[in-house]
């Protein structure tokens, strides 16, 4: 039996399958490599010893993807595939639409065919839009802003709605709040393929030279330096949550949301001390205006996800910094070196 996982050549499904390889599990990636690199195969295996099974295909398409349900037994699905940059998704928002919600309702149409009803799923703390209060719980109220978090909205209700047609779903609706950082083997990491939109991977292209300096989006936020306050988490906690919420929806039908975040905010300007401490690396960096739909703070109530699945974030700020540093040295070119 197999865990199949959409998009897992990207940045947070890498460390996934990683995690899932290490515990034992059995991994069949898809993924159309729109915004990733067939190279991170690779690095799975320099890290896991084993070569996950791969199909390059665009999860809207049907047939392609019945092939894969045809030819291997899959037990459950972690769902990453989708398009993820907010100022794109204002741009282009049919392409947006197309991709996320059309390739979830063909993924779920060949899931029941198949009788594989336990499904984990990439949402974002996106959904909790302007924060009803702080830190947010996962019953606080949701909203969007922008065509992307309108994705993972619609997302959500369309796997609520096959829930409540078919109580044999097991479904995790995991909200992430800000993952950062990278394998401690330097070996997998995030690789925007552009400037980055990123807090993170900005900070370290500057720390590399790739980039002159950081633009902070705005000081005058009611918060106690100013600038904005997120929840980073270490994308391998990220991962690890992963594999609890399957360990949960492979023995417990329902659909349930669940916060991944470590529960502690931490303001843009701490992240680039911390960055500087962490690595002795400087981040030269301006004062600009805010960025337009920005929030100024967010983080998680972790509660539900330590009570249901026995999950809570290990690793600091100075990990995240350590780990996102190692990844680019290693990597200044990004996976684009070929290996
Ligand atoms: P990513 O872009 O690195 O990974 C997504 C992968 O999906 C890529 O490898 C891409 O090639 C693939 N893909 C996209 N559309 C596809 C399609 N139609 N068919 C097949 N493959 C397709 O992004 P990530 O940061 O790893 O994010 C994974 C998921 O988590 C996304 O759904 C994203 O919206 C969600 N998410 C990410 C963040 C974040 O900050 N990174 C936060 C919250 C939620
Ligand atoms: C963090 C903080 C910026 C870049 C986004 C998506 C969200 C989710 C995670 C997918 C903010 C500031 C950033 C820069 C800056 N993705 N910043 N200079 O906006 O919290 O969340 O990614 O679901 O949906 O919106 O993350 O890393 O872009 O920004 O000052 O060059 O860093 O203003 O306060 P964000 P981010």
């Amino acid at each position: 039996m197999s865990i199949l996982v959409t998009g897992g050549t990207g940045y947070i499904g890498s460390h996934t399958c990683v995690e899932l390889l290490q515990a034992g599990y059995d991994v069949i990636i898809v993924d159309n490599l729109s915004n990733s690199k067939a190279a991170v195969l690779n690095r799975i295996k320099a890290i896991t010893g084993q070569q996950p099974g791969f199909y390059q295909l665009d999860i809207r398409d049907r047939d392609k993807l019945d092939k894969v349900f045809a030819e291997n037994r899959i037990e459950a699905v972690i769902h990453f595939a989708g398009l993820k940059a907010v100022g794109e998704s204002v741009a282009l928002p049919l392409a947006y639409y197309h991709n996320n919600i059309t390739g979830t309702l063909v993924l779920c149409e060949l899931m029941a065919q198949y009788g594989v009803k336990q499904l984990v799923f990439s949402s974002s703390a996106t959904v909790y839009g302007v924060p009803e209060r702080i830190p947010l719980g996962e019953d606080c109220g949701r909203s969007a802003t922008n065509p992307y978090g309108r994705t993972k909205l619609m997302i959500e209700d369309i796997l609520s709605d096959l829930y409540a047609a078919d109580p044999a779903w097991g479904i995790a609706l995991l909200r992430y709040f800000n993952p950062i950082g990278a394998h401690e083997s330097g070996n997998i990491g995030e690789d925007p393929h552009d400037i980055p939109n990123n807090l993170m991977p900005y900070i370290t292209q500057v720390a590399i030279g790739k980039r002159d300096k950081l633009s902070i989006f705005g000081n005058d936020y009611d918060t106690p330096d100013g600038t904005g306050v997120r929840d980073f988490i270490h994308v391998v906690d990220l991962a690890k949550g992963h594999l609890k919420a399957l360990e949960k929806v492979l023995v417990s039908p329902g659909v349930t949301a669940y916060n991944l975040g470590t529960g502690q905010g931490y303001s843009v300007l701490e992240l680039v001390r911390a960055f500087e401490q962490a690595t002795g690396r400087p981040i030269p960096y301006v004062i600009t205006g805010r960025r337009p739909g920005d929030i100024g703070i967010c983080y998680a109530d972790t509660t539900r996800a330590k009570a249901e699945l026995g999950w809570v974030a290990e690793k600091n700020i100075e990990d995240m910094c350590k780990d996102a540093w190692n990844w680019q040295i290693n990597n200044p070119q990004g996976y684009r070196d070929g290996m």
